[in-house]
């Protein structure tokens, strides 16, 4: 039987950077499937934040792992939901503390391990857009592309205020700065599957582009690699 060949384009980077706007607008263009792989991270630190679980414990951590029913699925406009043990947890897991949650959690190896297949799974079965920290270092070294996309963290932080404040979460712009400020550090200097670019990942700067130019900054890279 002929094999059906699927593309694969990792996209990483820091908090907040727009990988989630960029890479949802790219694989609509392009008919590929979105993976935000961060919010399954998210689920696993909901999950641990609901069993009043200290997320940097890894013995605790681990002993909730094996119980956990993590399930991706895409409703009729292809958006992903996530669901946690049967329940649709996709706006739970876009709550502030859940971010830190999900920060602390994926520092342990055994998490990233345990959702390592999932991921890998999604691409073999799809032409992907799979956004996260460690895509083109880990989860799909062989990706056809690899972009690294960075913003400064003054725009970082001001995207992402403004985002929660249409979702309808108020937060102090202070706090978002600081939270965003703590995961950089912490996705990037753990020791499992640090924040790094791979060597061979395109970097993609947006500080200075509209949302506009930056999906055109992208999709022009996937037609390009599409071409080779
Ligand atoms: O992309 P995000 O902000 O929703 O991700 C939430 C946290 O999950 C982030 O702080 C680090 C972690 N994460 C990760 O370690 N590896 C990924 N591939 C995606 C997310």
């Amino acid at each position: 039987m002929e094999q059906t060949r699927h593309m694969a384009v990792a996209l990483d980077g820091p908090s907040a950077a727009g990988k989630s706007t960029l890479a949802r607008a790219a694989a609509r263009r392009f008919g590929f499937l979105y993976v935000d792989t961060g919010a399954i991270y998210r689920s696993v630190g909901l999950a641990a934040c609901r069993a009043g679980i200290d997320p940097k414990d890894t013995a605790a951590v681990m002993e909730l792992l094996p119980g956990l029913r993590i399930d991706m699925a895409y409703d009729e406009r292809g958006v992903q939901r996530m669901l946690l043990d049967g329940e649709d947890v996709s706006e739970a897991i876009r709550r502030p503390e859940i971010s830190l949650y999900a920060s602390d959690v994926s520092a342990h190896p055994e998490v990233r391990a345990f959702l390592m297949e999932m991921q890998r799974d999604l691409a073999r079965r799809h032409s992907v857009v799979m956004d996260g920290r460690d895509i083109g270092t880990v989860v799909l070294p062989d990706a056809e592309l690899k972009v690294f996309l960075t913003a400064s963290a003054a725009a970082r932080a001001r995207r992402r205020w403004l985002e929660l404040r249409e979702k309808g979460i108020e937060t102090d712009p202070e706090e978002v700065r600081r939270d965003i400020a703590y995961r950089d550090q912490q996705d990037t200097r753990r020791a499992a599957a640090p924040l790094r670019p791979a060597e061979d990942a395109v970097f993609l700067d947006t500080s200075e582009l509209s949302l506009e130019q930056s999906v055109e900054a992208l999709c022009g890279l996937i037609r390009e690699a599409m071409e080779r």
